[in-house]
């Protein structure tokens, strides 16, 4: 039987892991009455490290198990996701499925006055070149400077917001960026949020950041308005959280990602 999603029906959300609650927070802030569920699948993280055959399989389980919640939209949090599974994900369900490579791209083309935007991410994000196909597809002039950023997922997990080494790694893998005469950066990895503060610090200034996970909630908002799936009680959204592996260790560090601690979250099996 074919499902038709309502109004009523919760937003599905997955990620790799924990990172994906920093654009799960930007849809809970412009989306307060949507129920949400959330899944992190965090017995296979990283994503970002792994084969395109991998993320692809491991993201269509990922998104059954959120097919059988009754989801009536798909938010691929994750970029490294995003970046290779989108059109495998289209492939077995009708609802909307979006990632969160198109919503960045778009703001970054919007921002950037001189065509010149750097993409930062893990290296499955970087090496398949979802962003600059993206931003290339909206502008052909704009001139793509990307780099891979792995150490930063590990720094931001471990709270490792502000500090000498945060800084170092911010060099290292920032300085070949700064004589590009870049005007926007695309923060393309679901954890770099966290380490806004460290980032901007090295690029300085003059460079915008652009948070992926932030545009997309603002695209979640228009697909439902569009298909009329917008919940429009006035009553608080719930949000559920799930995860393949480690409950305790995402229940623990959830507060850096979501800026509040998640207490319930539960442990499933999804393949
Ligand atoms: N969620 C991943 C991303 O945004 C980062 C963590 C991982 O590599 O799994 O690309």
């Amino acid at each position: 039987m074919t499902f038709t999603p309502s109004p009523k029906n919760p937003i599905g959300i997955f990620d790799s892991g924990i990172g994906g609650l920093t654009v799960a927070k930007s849809i809970f802030e412009q989306l307060p009455s949507e129920d949400v569920i959330y899944l992190g699948d965090t017995a296979r993280l990283p994503y970002g490290t792994k084969s395109r055959e991998t993320v692809i399989l491991y993201s269509i389980e990922c998104v059954k198990f959120l097919l059988k919640k009754k989801v009536k939209m798909i938010v691929v949090a994750c970029n490294t996701a995003s970046s290779v599974a989108i059109p495998f994900l289209k492939k077995i369900t009708k609802i909307p499925v979006i990632g969160v490579i198109e919503p960045g791209s778009f703001a970054a083309v919007n921002n950037s006055k001189n065509n010149k935007i750097g993409v930062i991410g893990t290296h499955g994000t970087i090496k398949s070149g979802a962003y600059d196909y993206n931003i290339q597809k909206l502008n052909k002039r704009i001139k793509v400077f990307s780099q891979p950023c792995s150490l930063f997922v590990q720094l931001a997990e471990d709270g490792w917001i502000d500090n000498k080494v945060t800084e170092l790694v911010c060099r290292e893998y920032l300085n070949p960026l700064k004589n590009k005469n870049i005007d926007t950066v695309i923060l393309g990895c679901t954890h770099y949020p966290v380490l806004k503060k460290s980032i901007q610090k090295t690029l300085g200034n003059k460079i915008k950041l652009i948070d992926s996970g932030h545009e997309t909630a603002k695209e979640v908002k228009s697909i439902l308005n569009k298909k009329n799936l917008t919940n429009n009680t006035n009553k608080k959204g719930t949000h559920k959280f799930f995860v393949t592996d480690f409950p305790n260790k995402f229940k623990e560090i959830s507060e850096t990602f979501l800026s509040k601690k998640i207490s319930d979250v539960k442990k499933i099996k999804i393949n």
